[in-house]
């Protein structure tokens, strides 16, 4: 067998086998296959798609490059979370401490922004002092101890997947459906989850543009939970427009602290409760998912679910005096004003387009190797279906170089589409795929 042999497969849009697909994922850890073979055979499944058994063999064979975790000493049923991707979604920094302060315990490993969607650990890492790269046993400590930890993916776990996310990410091979399900599945498998709740994202700031290519995501990751014997719950959440106000790192998490402290966007709200009452109800912590949502709602009010974020700040080493005040968070040197420039309803905010433009001031790579600038990003200021007024704010772009957002303003001013048609607000929940 050669790396040769398999990428001509491919190429040629036949079905690669268990043993084809493994010798890839070995060659590739090991380095004996190189980036540029790497990225000729990713483009060819990216463009010639894979089979429901070649994507399961792939996820398997990357879950299994690298530890499988062992989170049986915990003696809970744990149930992981994970997001397929958006923009301005600060989800897992809401909903995770939530969930921690109802009794489901948290041990979660998040990645990087990838394309034009953020990632939860670049976010995480806009707390000063807040370390995502711990090792396994203090990871674990964390959970026994206080009941929640968020990391950084380590390279200890499904390795093949963190070569290879970066590899799609800097070949343009993000949006592919094999692709993603054993990226996503991969890491649960070896993060020993029990069970686990999906965040798939359907819109214009999704991979998955459509409807119906979502549904065939959630399944395929369903099928492959069944096997690797996880039970798999697929949300499908609307990401048309961004998720909540901010987009951009210290920006989203400055949201995050406010959503804990009951300041909550209708959208977050509505995918943070969803999401969570699937996470106690398969943690085993209530069936009925009304009321699960209620009783979320009761620590929100009640102080319980900032505190716990609180906790795990503090227990890994961030100043958690930055969660008392806000303000504290660095800002950017120029905050610039959006104003509409007619009357109307808002009927479109493109979120990817709003993502690439985040990104463009800073708050996102184009290269792996770039710096992220935490301070940088967009607040809008008006969501889709809400009325304004000729010089209404429309957004402020925070960024630290005064021509970049000038570009960014006249860019934004053709991204929010402004209409006399009324329009209705949708649900950000879509449907339930179990
Ligand atoms: N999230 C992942 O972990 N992997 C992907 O490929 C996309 C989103």
């Amino acid at each position: 067998m050669n790396i040769l042999e398999i990428i001509e497969k491919k190429r040629d849009k036949k079905e690669l086998t268990k043993q084809e697909i493994e010798f890839f994922i070995k060659g590739y850890i090991k380095e004996e296959i190189t980036d540029y073979q790497a990225s000729a055979l990713i483009m060819a499944i990216f463009i010639n798609g894979m089979t429901k058994e070649e994507t399961t063999n792939l996820s398997l064979s990357m879950a299994n490059s690298g530890e499988i975790l062992d989170l049986s000493k915990l003696n809970k049923t744990i149930v992981d979370k994970h997001s397929t991707g958006g923009v301005g979604d600060k989800v897992s920094i809401c909903l995770l401490p939530l969930v921690a302060s109802l009794g489901v315990p948290v041990a979660k490993m998040s990645g990087r922004g990838l394309g034009f969607t953020g990632g939860t650990v670049d976010k995480m890492q806009s707390i000063p002092g807040y370390q995502t790269e711990i090792n396994i046993n203090t990871f674990l400590e964390n959970v026994e101890k206080i009941g929640i930890s968020m990391i950084s993916q380590t390279m200890d776990l499904a390795p093949a997947d963190k070569k290879l996310y970066a590899l799609r990410d800097s070949i343009s091979c993000v949006e592919s459906l094999p692709l993603i399900s054993s990226s996503i599945m991969s890491k649960k498998i070896a993060n020993g989850a029990d069970k686990i709740v999906l965040d798939v994202t359907v819109g214009k700031g999704a991979f998955m543009k459509k409807i119906e290519e979502a549904r065939q995501l959630a399944r395929q990751m369903i099928e492959i939970g069944k096997l690797a014997n996880k039970e798999t719950v697929c949300i499908l959440t609307n990401m048309d427009e961004p998720l909540g106000y901010a987009v951009g790192n210290n920006l989203e998490v400055i949201e995050a602290i406010e959503f804990l402290k009951g300041n909550m966007p209708n959208d977050v709200k509505e995918v943070v409760l969803e999401l969570g009452a699937y996470m106690l109800k398969l943690a085993k912590l209530g069936d009925n998912i009304e009321e699960n949502k209620e009783k979320m709602l009761k620590n929100i009010y009640n102080g319980k679910a900032l505190k716990k974020l609180k906790e795990m700040i503090q227990n890994q080493s961030g100043d958690v005096t930055y969660i008392e005040d806000t303000s504290k968070f660095e800002k950017a040197k120029y905050i610039r004003e959006v104003k509409s420039t007619k009357n109307g309803y808002i009927q479109e905010i493109n979120a990817e387009s709003v993502g690439r433009l985040a990104c463009s001031l800073g708050a996102g790579r184009i290269r792996k190797e770039d710096n992220i600038d935490n301070s940088v990003g967009i607040i809008l200021n008006k969501k889709v279906s809400e009325q304004v007024k000729k010089d209404d704010i429309l957004a402020y772009i925070y960024s630290n170089n005064q021509d970049k957002s000038k570009e960014v303003e006249d860019k934004l001013q053709d991204i929010i589409l402004i209409e006399d048609k009324e329009i209705k607000r949708l649900s950000s929940v879509i449907e339930i795929i179990k």
